[in-house]
């Protein structure tokens, strides 16, 4: 969903053009960038994203049978399917996190209506800026309105983890979603990802958030992510060997871990020294935000890109590439890939009368030094998703 994004009137028009009838539901729900803390959410650890300007938005109204009828308007698509039986539509592949949403509602025990519902969106898709947490939480919070379900946000984004994890088949941490049901206008959020436990964190005044689309998908991202997490999980149980009690790496110290490092075998070692260090981090970070900070947070940024790159081995030639024209450009404070990596998006930390010069620099450089054109977005920091009222 790369389009422009409908305003509510147009959106209510295609509702009305493909059911027959006006909707009466319309929400929205953000894409994310996140600032710092790159694989350590399913690590128990902690991450810093923000909500951003490019959302989903759904028109829907409540059916008085157990149908659901979904058109989505960028794919010129149409699928549909009954409550009492959601399987997976290897056709309609974005109707799988609308299905899984429902799936996993009703086996927490929730009673839904069957809705129709019209989609879209301006979220880049498979860009690393979360189009699929967006689509949940669209979804989740448009059954949750059309049943009148009792449910808060962080309900909300525990459900559409679960849809991710079990129903798409990525075993992918809370942040996504987190962030999309609870971002807030001008700020970060700190979120602890064991205790679910979050804390705003304004942004500061004259540094913008310039996002740099690589153009790169990679295929096989859900197994070479899933590859990562197992990788993490052996780290876990060969160092409770020597560190009893501990659950997760977040459990495990700096110390701890250059004490007992010999105990890890390649590439496992490398994969624990990225987490245990990029939560530490993460801490930093919102140390070096909440004093105002902006060149310590941006020394981060380049350590924590720079650990992605050669630890976790995530990155790729036009990632660092984008970092590296972003970086050798006067007025860009730190820059690092975002999101899980191998293609998509950088996230860069740049002084606000500096933002034409950056972008200028990667439109320029880029394509001369990887043969393909980025994408740029400059992006503000909203609120998670809600009711539209347009
Ligand atoms: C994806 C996952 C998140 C997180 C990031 C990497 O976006 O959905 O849960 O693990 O990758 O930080």
């Amino acid at each position: 969903m790369t389009s422009k994004l409908r305003s509510g009137n147009d959106l209510r028009q295609a509702f009305s053009e493909a059911f027959g009838s006006a909707p009466d539901i319309l929400v929205r729900a953000p894409g994310r960038v996140n600032l710092i803390g790159e694989h350590t959410d399913y690590n128990d650890g902690f991450v810093l994203p923000v909500a951003i300007d490019r959302e989903v938005r759904m028109a829907a109204r409540a059916r008085n049978d157990r149908l659901v009828r979904l058109v989505a308007l960028d794919f010129g698509q149409r699928t549909g399917f009954a409550l009492d039986k959601i399987e997976r539509d290897e056709a309609a592949p974005w109707s799988n996190y609308l299905r899984g949403v429902a799936f996993y509602l009703q086996a927490a025990g929730f009673a839904l209506r069957g809705l129709d519902a019209v989609i879209q969106g301006n979220v880049p898709i498979g860009a690393g800026l979360s189009s699929s947490a967006a689509l949940e939480m669209a979804a989740a919070l448009t059954f949750q309105l059309a049943s009148g379900l009792e449910l808060d946000r962080l309900r909300l984004a525990l459900i559409g983890r679960q849809a991710e994890n079990e129903f798409v088949g990525l075993r992918s941490g809370i942040m996504d979603q987190f962030i999309s049901a609870l971002g807030k206008r001008d700020h970060a959020l700190l979120i602890d990802c064991r205790s679910l436990e979050h804390r705003l964190v304004p942004l500061p005044q004259g540094v913008r958030i310039l996002v740099a689309d690589s153009g790169v998908r990679r295929g096989l991202v859900t197994s070479a992510y899933n590859q990562r997490r197992a990788e993490c999980e052996e780290g876990v149980r060969r160092l409770a060997e020597y560190l009893p009690g501990i659950r997760a790496l977040r459990d495990v110290s700096l110390a701890d871990l250059e004490a007992h490092q010999q105990a890890l075998p390649e590439p496992v070692r490398r994969r624990c020294q990225h987490i245990v260090y990029e939560n530490q981090r993460v801490l930093d970070a919102v140390a070096a935000l909440e004093r105002g900070d902006v060149a310590m947070m941006g020394r981060l940024m380049d350590a924590s890109h720079a650990s992605l790159r050669d630890l976790y081995e995530v990155s790729g030639p036009e990632l660092d590439t984008l970092v590296d024209i972003a970086r050798s450009t006067p007025g860009c404070l730190g820059a690092r890939l975002t999101g899980a990596g191998f293609g998509g998006c950088t996230v860069n930390l740049v002084e606000e009368a500096a933002v034409t010069s950056v972008a200028a620099a990667i439109e320029r450089e880029y394509p001369a030094r990887t043969g393909r054109t980025p994408h740029l977005y400059i992006c503000s920091a909203v609120d998670g998703a809600t009711p539209i009222n347009e």
